[in-house]
């Protein structure tokens, strides 16, 4: 992978005729050290957000050992890249035989479940194996956050007691877990989710080992400026701790999208100019699934060597593929005078963009560069001053294209 200083230098040297995509090692490092040293228990990668090997190698080597896995694909590329890695199997819903190669063939010894049908799958796919963790998911509101989990998975309050004491019986040791849904804007939604758990321990009666508060985390998108992470991590520490549980348990987070949006970026050339439609070369089937799919917003910056003062317009996107729904409305605001030819960064797509990317239709690339500049906003750098009243630690918006001369 060649190394550029930065993804204006970058669009200025290579003029690239495909979509590239950009990666920043030092931004996954930095997230990666901020749970490993902030988070009050085990941070577990949810590697379905981001399966690129390379950064799991970056994660590795900045200290997360664990790693959220959802399938047996997902188990055997862990496997195969990180050797030494820890796996959960964290999916409630899992292929019998998915559940034995795991087990067997990977060392996997961390299930969830949230059914009495799933707990028979793993004992009977384990052999009734007596070295188990297994966490069971509860169904927790996904009402403070952006992308709904709340519909598919979790056992509803009325079957958790049974259901907790099955698997006490089974179990090594017991978890119990949850999702509050992606993108959760503030920490109230792992304190209300810590609430159903503290209910559903009453109730049961029983011990729990590991208390697993899922994913979750947030990023910054515009229109997204979630509080600081560490005022999550001090509402979960809070609650967490006030559980009726022994000493001994442990607090654990499966964190996907904040660990890796950062990572990486795109870019893309203008094709065409339709009024403020902007006709580029990625899309709703490459990198930008949840900018057509869910309408998320993501920052966007005009790479020109020779900036303009035009003033900033809001734009949609088209993508390159013959379908009317390859739309991503945004807006986006970029310059007024953007035209054919111009090149577009598109920010935040470490998590989740990048791993659903197809060639659907011919488009698409694999091409990708390593760049050193920062992401094009970040939770992560320390500000001198604390932007009052959130004090969050963002690069805002505005300071990038300051920087960029836009
Ligand atoms: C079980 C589980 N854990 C963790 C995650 C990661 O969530 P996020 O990327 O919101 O942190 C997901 C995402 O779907 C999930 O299903």
């Amino acid at each position: 992978m060649a190394e550029h200083n930065s993804a204006l230098g970058l669009a200025t040297a290579l003029r690239p005729v495909q979509p590239v995509t950009l990666v920043r090692p030092h931004a996954a490092h930095r997230a990666a050290r901020f749970f490993v040293e902030k988070f009050p228990g085990r941070s577990i990668y949810a590697v379905k957000a981001n399966p690129s090997p390379d950064l799991l190698q970056i994660l590795w080597d900045s200290g997360i050992t664990h790693y959220d896995v959802a399938s047996i694909g997902e188990v055997r590329l862990v496997s195969r890249t990180l050797p030494d890695a820890t796996m959960c199997f964290m999916h409630p819903v899992k292929a019998e035989e998915a559940i034995e190669e795991a087990y067997f063939t990977h060392g996997v010894r961390t299930f969830s479940l949230d059914t009495m049908e799933e707990l028979q799958k793993i004992l009977r796919a384990t052999r009734n194996a007596e070295d188990l963790t297994l966490c069971v998911r509860l169904r927790v509101s996904s009402d403070l956050s952006k992308l709904s989990l709340a519909a598919k998975f979790g056992a509803e309050p009325e079957e958790t007691r049974d259901l907790l004491f099955a698997a006490r019986q089974a179990a090594d040791a017991l978890g119990i877990c949850f999702h509050v849904g992606s993108q959760a804007m503030s920490p109230d939604a792992y304190a209300n989710a810590i609430e159903v758990v503290r209910a559903a321990i009453v109730d049961a009666s029983v011990t729990v080992d590991v208390v697993d508060v899922g994913g979750g985390f947030p990023s910054w998108y515009p229109d997204m400026e979630p509080p600081a992470l560490e005022r999550y991590f001090d509402t979960i520490h809070r609650a967490f701790e006030s559980l009726p549980i022994s000493y001994s348990a442990e607090l654990w987070a499966e964190p996907g999208r904040a660990l890796c949006a950062e990572y990486s970026s795109l870019i893309v050339r203008v094709e065409k100019r339709r009024g403020t439609e902007l006709y580029i070369n990625d899309g709703a089937y490459g990198a930008l699934f949840d900018a057509a799919h869910i309408g998320w917003r993501f920052p966007v910056k005009r790479l020109r060597e020779v900036p303009t003062v035009a003033p900033f317009e809001a734009f949609s996107f088209y993508g390159p593929t013959c379908d009317d729904i390859d739309h991503m409305a945004g807006p986006f605001l970029l310059p007024a005078d953007i035209q054919t030819g111009d090149y577009i960064e598109i920010g935040m797509l470490g998590a989740y963009g990048s791993a659903m990317r197809t060639g659907f239709n011919g488009f698409g690339s694999d091409e990708t560069h390593i760049v050193e500049d920062e992401p094009m906003q970040s939770l992560y750098i320390e500000e001198a001053e604390p932007t009052a009243p959130e004090e969050r630690k963002v690069v805002s918006l505005d300071e990038h294209r300051r920087q960029a001369g836009q």
